[in-house]
């Protein structure tokens, strides 16, 4: 089979505009701007208010992406949404952003890979250009963890914020592909580690259940380790893939859980604090949206500069994980 190889048109964003502040939190939680700086690098969150959900944050960076490329509603023919927290089960989240935008002749659905949402999106997308079947493919990525948070849990509750982040592709008509190598993974025998139960009531008739929460918890250590052995060789394996080294790359855009786990990671690349994009202190982890979220701040402040080459990583429930080197074209808004 002849593979139609992808091109990224544009990445787009979209955040709550309510702000929580570290010392915002001290008056709900025993802890301090102090603590949750040195261990994370979070100084605030964006977070989702009164009746803001996944939904429309997903909405509005689909709405940024495709403005961005010149590309209507009707032109897209598939779209992808990863979300761990969807405001609605059914009808998907990409039902809803389907109408919203007018993609009347796309298909539309939903995936959950945790925060390695976009990167699993990533590797459905670029099989539909692939295939020839499908030419402009809308991946988004949206997450309000904040409304499944256990707020009296300070080792885990300070840590997420809300967002949205969409990737735009298309098949690349001059041949080169901007998705130089990908990879995901998954590891479900670590799957206890962070978890987020759907809680529903049984039948009258039979014995109501005793077991499932329907809030986020995480065992952070666990994530830690494991994330620090993962992650650097899921980079490495996908440089060695591209036929890269890391002084071939100009970005690492990782995911933004812990500023210790992206300095770890830095550190292995040997890159210099330019080369890395880190925005944790403003958003903390948005989940599946925070690699996309980085990426269209970055790109919009000129952090970015195009052409380049960049890795994305993330990690996350599951346990999942994965890593992409891609072209950032001349120009990709
Ligand atoms: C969660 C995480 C920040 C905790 O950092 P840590 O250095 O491991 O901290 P510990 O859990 O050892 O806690 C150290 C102390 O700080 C306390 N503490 C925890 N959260 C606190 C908070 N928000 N404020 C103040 N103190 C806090 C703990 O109670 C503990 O106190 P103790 O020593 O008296 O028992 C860190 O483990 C982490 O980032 N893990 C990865 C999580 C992750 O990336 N998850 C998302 C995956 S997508």
């Amino acid at each position: 089979m002849n593979y139609k190889p992808v091109q990224i048109l544009s990445i787009g964003m979209a955040v709550p505009k309510k702000v929580v502040t570290n010392d915002d939190l001290t008056k709900i939680l025993d802890t301090s701007d102090e603590w949750i700086s040195t261990r994370t690098g979070i100084k605030q969150r964006h977070i989702a208010d009164g009746d803001e959900n996944s939904t429309l944050f997903g909405i509005e960076a689909a709405k940024d992406a495709l403005q961005k490329a010149g590309v209507s509603g009707e032109e897209v023919d598939a779209i992808v949404v990863a979300s761990s927290n969807p405001y609605n089960i059914y009808p998907s989240t990409g039902c809803a952003i389907q109408e919203a935008i007018g993609a009347k002749n796309a298909i539309a659905f939903d995936i959950t890979a945790a925060c390695t949402g976009m990167l699993y999106a990533l590797e459905i997308g670029r099989s539909f250009v692939a295939t020839g079947k499908y030419k402009n493919v809308l991946l988004v990525a949206t997450d309000t963890n904040t409304k499944f948070l256990d707020w009296t849990d300070r080792t885990s509750c300070v840590l997420f914020g809300d967002g949205a982040g969409a990737i735009l592709i298309t098949e690349a008509k001059d041949g080169v592909d901007d998705i130089i190598a990908l990879n995901v993974n998954a590891d479900g025998t670590m799957g206890r580690h962070i978890q987020m139960n759907l809680v529903g009531d049984n039948c009258p008739l039979v014995e109501p259940a005793t077991s499932g929460q329907q809030k986020i918890t995480m065992n952070g250590k666990e994530v830690y380790k494991f994330v620090m052995h993962t992650m650097p060789e899921s980079i490495m394996k996908c440089l060695e893939d591209a036929g890269l080294e890391p002084k071939d790359i100009d970005y690492l855009v990782p995911h933004q859980a812990n500023l210790r786990i992206i300095e770890g990671l830095q550190s292995r690349l040997e890159f210099n604090d330019e080369k890395v994009i880190v925005n944790i202190d403003k958003y903390g982890n948005t989940s599946a949206a925070s690699v996309p979220i980085a990426l269209s701040e970055a790109i919009a402040s000129g952090k970015i500069k195009t052409p380049s080459k960049a890795i994305l990583c993330a990690f996350g429930a599951g346990m999942a994980w994965g890593s992409a080197v891609v072209r950032l074209r001349e120009g990709l808004k």
